[in-house]
C-alpha cells in the first residue's frame, strides 16, 4: 500500500519578477515549499522527493538536512519533471502523490483523501479540483455528458466554450505508479514546447479509462502562486483564517483585516486586539489582555491582563498586569514582573525589572535589574556601554530616581536612595542615600521619617 511523494519545484516562477527562486518566497513567515513539504509530509507519513532545478543551492539549503532531491536539467514542462523521480522508487511502491511547490495552501486532509480516492478506485489516477469563479490561468477539467473526465485544457490552449468550464485543475494527483511510469515517456510535446503532466488525462481517456476528482474542501486552498499578486491574495486568505480561528477561541478583534497573526501565535481567551496589531514569530498572550492599536509583538511572552499600546516588543516577557505604552519599545531580554507600568518613549533591554517598577517617560534601561516598587523619573538613562563593553546597573527596592539622573554603569544605587534630578551617578549611592549633582555626591542619609 506504500504511497510515494513528488513535489514539483523546478518551474522558473518568472511571472514573480525575483532573484528569490519563488518557492522560497515565504506565506505567513513560511516558504512556499515548506507548506507544500509539511502537508504531503503529514498526509503520508513520509518525506517527498523535491524536484529542483540545475542551480537550486538556494531551495537546497533553504530545505535543509532530509531533503531528497531529484535534478531537472531542462525546464520541459510539468510532465517531465515527474519523470526526472522515476527511477527512485522501487517495485513496491503502488500510488505516487504529486504536488506543487506553488500550491502552499492544500491541506494534508486534502492530501490525504486524494490518496484515500485513488485507493479505493481502479481507475489510473485522481486529480484535485476547484469549482470556481476567478479561473486565473488554470487548467480546465473537460467532462462529458456523462460526467467522465476527458481532459485538461490548459487556459492557453482552450477554446472559448472551454474558458468557460468553472472546474478547474488545482495541480495535486495521486497516480497508479506502474500506469503513471508507462505513460509519462510517451506524453506528447504541447504546442510550447514542454511536456505537459495534464495530458495523461487525455491519455487515460484514449484508453477508455477515466480520472477520478476530488474537490477541495476550502476554496483558498486552490490560492496557486504564480505572481506577488497572487502572494496578497494568499496572504489575505490566510489571515482572515487564522484570525477566524482565534475569534472562534475567544479573541476579540476589532478590526481583522488589520491584525495579522503569525502561525506560531498562542492566545488567551477574552484578549482584545485592535487594529494594526502584527503578533508574530513565538509568540504567547494570556488572557484578557488589551493589545493594540499599532503595536509588533515579535517573539515575546505576556502575561494576563496587560494592556500593550502603539509599541514594539521584540523578545520580551511581561508578567501579569503589565501596562506599556504608548510608544515603548522592549527588546530582548526584557522581563516586566507582575504590575510593571512603563509610558511613552520608553527602551528596555536585557533588564529585569521587579515587581511594581514605574518607568513614565522617557528612558532607557539596559543590562540592568530594577528592584521592586522602584520609581523610574522622566529622562532616566542607563549610560551601559563605555565604547567597549556593555556593564550593569543595579537599582534596590523602593530607590527613586531623579528625572534626567545618568547612571554610568557598572553603578548601584541602594535600597530606598534617591538621586537628584539632573545627576550624573558614577559612583554607587548607599541604602537610604540621597545623592545630588554632576558628577553626583552623597549630601544626606534619609532618616525614616523622610521615607
Ligand atoms: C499547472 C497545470 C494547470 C493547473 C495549475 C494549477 C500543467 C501543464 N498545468 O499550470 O493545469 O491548473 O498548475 O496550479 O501542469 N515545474 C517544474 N518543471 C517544469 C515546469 C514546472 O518543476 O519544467 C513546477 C513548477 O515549479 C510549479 C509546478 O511545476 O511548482 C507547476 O508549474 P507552473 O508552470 O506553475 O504550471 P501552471 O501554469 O500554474
Ligand atoms: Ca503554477
Amino acid at each position: 500500500m506504500t504511497c510515494e511523494a513528488v513535489i514539483l519545484a523546478a518551474g522558473l516562477g518568472t511571472r514573480m519578477k525575483s532573484a528569490r527562486p519563488k518557492v522560497l518566497h515565504t506565506l505567513g513567515g513560511k516558504p512556499l515549499l515548506g507548506w507544500v513539504i509539511e502537508a504531503v509530509t503529514e498526509s503520508l507519513g513520509r518525506a517527498p522527493w523535491i524536484v529542483v532545478g540545475p542551480e537550486a543551492d538556494e531551495v537546497r539549503a533553504a530545505v535543509g538536512e532530509g531533503g531528497r532531491f531529484v535534478v531537472q536539467e531542462e525546464r520541459l514542462g510539468t510532465g517531465h519533471a515527474v519523470l526526472q523521480a522515476a527511477g527512485e522508487f522501487g517495485e513496491g511502491v503502488e500510488r505516487i502523490l504529486v504536488a506543487s511547490a506553488d500550491m502552499p495552501l492544500i491541506s494534508a486532509d486534502t492530501m490525504r483523501r486524494l490518496r484515500e480516492t485513488q485507493e479505493n478506485h481502479d481507475g489510473p489516477f485522481t486529480l484535485l479540483t476547484v469549482e470556481s469563479e476567478t479561473a486565473r490561468g488554470f487548467g480546465r477539467v473537460v467532462r462529458d455528458t456523462e460526467g467522465n473526465i476527458l481532459e485538461i485544457v490548459e487556459a492557453a490552449h482552450a477554446s472559448p466554450d472551454q474558458l468557460a468550464i468553472r472546474e478547474l485543475n488545482v495541480g495535486a494527483y495521486c497516480f497508479d505508479a506502474e500506469w503513471l511510469w508507462a505513460h509519462l515517456p510517451e506524453l506528447p510535446l504541447s504546442p510550447k514546447g514542454e511536456y505537459y503532466l495534464t495530458d495523461l488525462v487525455a491519455a487515460a481517456a484514449a484508453e477508455g479509462r477515466s480520472a477520478a476528482a476530488v474537490s477541495v474542501e476550502d476554496p483558498i486552498e486552490a490560492i496557486g502562486i504564480n505572481t506577488r499578486a497572487h502572494l496578497a491574495q494568499a496572504e489575505t486568505a490566510l489571515r482572515a483564517r487564522v484570525n477566524r480561528r482565534w475569534m472562534e477561541a475567544g479573541v476579540t478583534m476589532l478590526d481583522p483585516e488589520t491584525t495579522y497573526i503569525g502561525l506560531e501565535v498562542e492566545i488567551g481567551p477574552d484578549t482584545e486586539i485592535l487594529p494594526n496589531t502584527i503578533l508574530e514569530g513565538r509568540t504567547q498572550i494570556g488572557e484578557g489582555c488589551v493589545i493594540g492599536p499599532n503595536t509588533v509583538v515579535h517573539d515575546s511572552e505576556i502575561g494576563d491582563r496587560c494592556q500593550i499600546q502603539a509599541s514594539v516588543l521584540e523578545g520580551a516577557t511581561l508578567e501579569a498586569e503589565v501596562l506599556i505604552g504608548p510608544f515603548a519599545h522592549l527588546r530582548p531580554g526584557a522581563h516586566l514582573e507582575r504590575g510593571v507600568h512603563m509610558g511613552n518613549f520608553g527602551e528596555v533591554k536585557n533588564s529585569r525589572l521587579k515587581r511594581g517598577v514605574r518607568m513614565g517617560h522617557f528612558s532607557y534601561i539596559g543590562d540592568a535589574t530594577i528592584g521592586e516598587a522602584v520609581n523610574i523619573g522622566a529622562g532616566t538613562i542607563t549610560c551601559n556601554y563605555d565604547g567597549e563593553q556593555k556593564h550593569h546597573t543595579d537599582i534596590e527596592a523602593g530607590a527613586f530616581i531623579g528625572s534626567d539622573t545618568m547612571l554610568v554603569a557598572p553603578v548601584r544605587i541602594g535600597r530606598r536612595a534617591r538621586t537628584g534630578a539632573g545627576a550624573v551617578v558614577t559612583k554607587d549611592v548607599p541604602d537610604h542615600a540621597v545623592a545630588v549633582g554632576v558628577p553626583a555626591r552623597v549630601i544626606r542619609k534619609l532618616k525614616p521619617e523622610d521615607e
